[in-house]
């Protein structure tokens, strides 16, 4: 039977190698990604337990919180191992719980990257991502500011999120682009034009809502078949499909709970066979 082997390595750049399967530290906050979580001590050995486990690629935001994730991921892990990818992104706002607008002026970009870097307690961050495009400034303005960033040493690579074939066509055009990260799921797969450039040019894709908040991971829906052929959960084997779906696929699920967090990780060690692949993209779509 043919089978596809997921778990191997990326390595983002040609010089950061990380596990395919991330951690996304989106959901360490309070409720609507705001302010603190309830219990900041669990936050902190939750992220603790990610890098025991051997996860390497965290994703966080300056927007997550605001800084509460960030700050979090400081306390919890600084200093920090090595060989550990911390990708942070700035170009949002955040005006409530819930609201998301976006600023991606030039000079607000360097402001929210020397924040991140103070609170991430770094001298130059591995991976920064422009959050998304804003609508009020030129693209390549927002992605110019990324250079200069790169070009003083503050950020080593430049990754975008959020963008169309063109935008991300027009992001290379002024700067290496080695990470794009757009919504990209079992039951969303809008993104797969994106995702197929990723594919081809060896750029490295992160899928965010994985796990579409929750809901593939729950019993009773298209994935319980797979799921019990191998004694997995419905969200391991969203996973899973994830990993299988391409090489250059990184996807980074996101939970504040530590069973979750260890649940999902197993998605690793699940080898689908390439007609479950198609069957369980066929079913869910
Ligand atoms: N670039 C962007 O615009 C953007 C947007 C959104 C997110 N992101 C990034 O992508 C990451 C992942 O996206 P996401 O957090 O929105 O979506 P997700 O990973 O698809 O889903 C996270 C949700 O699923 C639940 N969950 C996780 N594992 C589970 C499990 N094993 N069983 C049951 N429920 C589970 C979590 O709840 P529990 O806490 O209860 O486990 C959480 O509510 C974020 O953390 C963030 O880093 C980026």
């Amino acid at each position: 039977m043919n089978t596809v082997n997921r778990m191997d390595n990326f390595t983002i750049g040609g010089d950061l190698e990380v596990r395919r399967l991330g951690f996304g530290a989106m959901r360490i906050t309070g409720e609507g990604i705001w302010g603190p979580p309830d219990d900041p001590e669990g936050a902190r050995q939750l992220l603790r337990r990610v890098v025991e486990l051997g996860i390497n690629l965290i994703d966080t935001a300056d927007s997550y919180g605001p800084e509460v994730s960030e700050n979090l991921i400081a306390e919890a892990l600084h200093p920090y191992p090595d060989g550990l990818v911390i990708a942070t992104k700035g170009g949002l706002v955040r005006t409530g719980p819930g609201e998301w607008p976006r600023d991606a002026r030039p000079e607000r970009l360097k402001e929210c990257c020397e924040a991140s870097l103070r609170r991430l307690k770094l001298d130059r961050i591995d991976l920064y991502q422009l959050h998304a495009p804003d609508p009020k400034v030129p693209y390549e303005e927002s992605v110019g500011a990324l250079k200069e960033l790169q070009d003083e040493g503050k950020i080593k690579h430049i990754g975008v999120s959020n963008v169309s074939v063109e935008e991300l066509d027009q992001a290379r055009g002024l700067v290496d682009v080695v990470t794009v990260q757009n919504r990209f799921n079992l039951t969303d797969r809008a993104s797969e034009d994106v995702l197929e450039v990723c594919e081809r040019d060896g750029i490295g894709f992160i899928p965010w809502f994985p796990l579409a908040t929750g809901s593939l991971a729950r019993p009773g829906g298209p994935l319980d078949e797979a799921a019990h052929a191998h004694d997995a959960t419905p969200g391991q084997v969203a996973l899973a499909w994830l990993l299988a779906r391409s090489p250059v696929m990184l996807p980074i699920p996101g939970t504040s709970s530590i069973e979750h967090l260890e649940e999902n990780l197993r998605a690793a060690d699940l080898t689908l066979a390439a007609d479950e692949i198609d069957a369980i993209g066929a079913a869910a779509a």
